[in-house]
């Protein structure tokens, strides 16, 4: 029953900042998943183990996990666990991963990007800790694929994916499993769930978007039938193979059903999104937007009123191009702090050694030690604790926050499907100049040092290098630009600015205004117009 396809290596099988994303087509070409997925079980091996499996029920999600099970068992799996339909979040399978104790697990997602026929798929592989493969690894696997010659796979008929159960796939065993159960347990036991009915039940009122990705079921059984949330909370709750032809990232931009109804009339008291696989969220009080930056911050000065978290936190790590606001929190409460590059990957170490509680990015990701991926719903039922609990609006909460902390002003702006020869030269000549950067004077602003981020993750000692250019000003100022190592079209540039105030005053301003030197002085010093053409961002947050 098992046959083994000749096959030669496929250009271009390298995972980006989060596994192997392409368009639709692309891996629906001959050969293509088959090929990858080869390589990821000679790299981790195969014969005998347990892998997880479940994707965010995009285009492909269904006939991809049929052809990663039956190529699991001819390579000599001894179990899969499926969640139902092929669907679990990003967080739920690095959940079952853990808790079944796993040799990992195969995600099918592009996360935020669209999905379709014409839109785009992906493929990563989780470790038996729960999170994403480390650079290593992941470039073992690409180095495979340049070599491959053949690949295994059974010839069988399709495996009902869509009942719980156990089946038999040659020799080896799938369980199909709600995709839902393991991860709400997971939740009760970090989150006062009494208290938040008692939240729900005394009139709270909640928006969440699920933007018809994999959250829905998620929000559907936690927030309105175990949390009493009133029936239609949640919203675009059924996942759909094209996302309803959403664009199903959680930001300003894409979830702009849910800003217009948060910052209009008779706005509910909270509003929330999720993305495709349901590991970003955006959180947004009534007339007022929080920026992802900021949301961790504010996470990890409240998370201790979260009984999951009422121990206190041993450190917080942010990506390298999220706000320093986080670090000032750290800094107050005499904790870890670890500045990581962009990619969840970077915080895995960190949590597994327990140097590090809170992890955050600022591109809507937000997590903790309970699983290895950033999580979305997670993020949402923290605030919601800290609402419960504080009995105070999210405006009153950040308002308080900035005073404390001060406020990091905080953008990304998007300048997306550039010519990737145009990019390169400009970040070529970005790089080329950093070294005559500080004591430069830019739109007022002294440059204190500029650099390419390199990072030495601190368990391991591993080194990563070019992670992205920093420009820091005196008082706090700093641009930071990296090119997208998820898109799959063009290259995209991301510029991160950002800009102190101390306060007492100067807390309240429109972050585009406040940021307005910060922006001017990166289109300057990058040349992008010269080199690009562009002026305007395409996107952003
Ligand atoms: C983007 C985000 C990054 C995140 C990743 C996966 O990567 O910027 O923070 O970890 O998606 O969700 P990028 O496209 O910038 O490489
Ligand atoms: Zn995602």
């Amino acid at each position: 029953m098992i046959t083994t396809v000749a096959t030669q290596p496929i250009a271009g099988q390298k995972p980006g900042t989060s596994g192997l994303r392409k368009k639709t087509p692309v891996f629906m070409g001959p050969h293509y998943l088959e090929n990858f997925v080869q390589a990821i079980f000679d790299v981790v091996g195969c014969a005998g183990k347990t892998f997880v499996l479940g994707g965010d029920g995009r285009y492909f999600n269904d006939r991809a996990a049929q052809v990663i099970c039956r190529m699991a068992a001819a390579n000599g799996a001894a179990r899969m666990i499926v969640g139902r339909g092929a669907i679990l979040s990003t967080p739920a399978a690095s959940h079952l991963i853990r808790l079944n104790k796993t040799d990992g697990g195969i995600i099918m997602s592009a996360s935020h990007n669209p999905g379709g026929p014409e839109e785009d798929f992906g493929v990563k592989f989780n470790m038996p800790n729960g999170g994403p493969a480390p650079e290593a690894v992941t470039e073992a696997m690409y180095q495979r694929t340049t070599t491959i010659t053949e690949y295994r796979i059974l010839e069988a008929q399709d495996l009902d994916l869509a009942t719980i159960g156990r089946q038999q796939l040659g020799g080896m065993i799938v369980d199909v499993v709600d995709p839902v159960a393991d991860y709400a347990a997971l939740m009760e036991t970090l989150f006062d769930f009494p208290a938040l009915r008692a939240l729900f039940a005394g009139g709270f009122r909640m928006r969440m978007d699920a933007m018809c990705a994999v959250t829905g079921p998620y929000a559907v059984e936690i927030l309105e039938r175990r949390l009493g949330a009133a029936p239609g909370t949640v919203t675009h709750a059924t996942p759909l193979p094209d996302f309803g032809g959403m664009h199903p990232d959680p930001n300003p931009t894409w979830a702009h059903e849910l800003m217009a109804e948060m910052m209009g009339e008779g706005a509910p008291d909270f509003g929330a999104a999720s993305d495709g696989d349901g590991d970003r969220n955006m959180v947004v009080g009534r007339g007022i937007y929080v920026s992802p930056s900021d949301s961790l911050a504010v996470l990890a000065a409240n998370a201790h009123l979260a009984p999951g978290y009422a121990r206190g936190l041993a450190g917080v790590a942010r990506s390298m191009p999220t706000s320093a606001a986080a670090d000032r929190v750290a800094n107050a409460l005499g904790i870890g702090r670890f500045e990581t590059p962009t990619g969840w990957k970077f915080f895995g170490n960190l949590l597994d050694a327990g140097r590090a509680t809170l992890c955050g990015e600022e591109s809507f990701g937000t997590g903790s030690d309970h699983v290895r991926e950033k999580d979305g719903l997670w993020a949402i039922l923290l605030w919601l604790n800290i609402l419960a609990v504080r009995k105070q609006s999210v405006a009153d909460i950040l308002t308080e926050h900035w005073a404390t902390y001060g406020r990091n002003y905080y953008s990304r702006h998007d300048f997306e499907a550039i010519a990737t020869d145009k990019a390169d030269a400009m970040m070529a000549a970005l790089r080329a100049s950093l070294p005559g950067l500080p004591g430069q004077v830019v739109e007022g602003m002294t440059i204190t040092a500029a650099d390419d981020f390199a990072y030495t993750d601190p368990v391991d000692g591993s080194v990563s290098h070019k992670q992205g250019v920093r420009i820091l000003f005196d008082g706090g100022s700093r641009i930071v630009l990296r090119l997208s190592g998820t898109g799959t079209e063009g290259a995209t540039l991301r510029v991160y600015l950002e800009r102190y105030a101390p306060g007492p005053d100067g807390l309240h301003h429109d972050p585009q205004e406040a940021l307005a030197p910060v922006i001017r002085a990166s289109l300057a010093l990058s040349r992008l117009t010269e080199f690009t053409g562009r002026t305007t961002p395409d996107v952003v947050t």
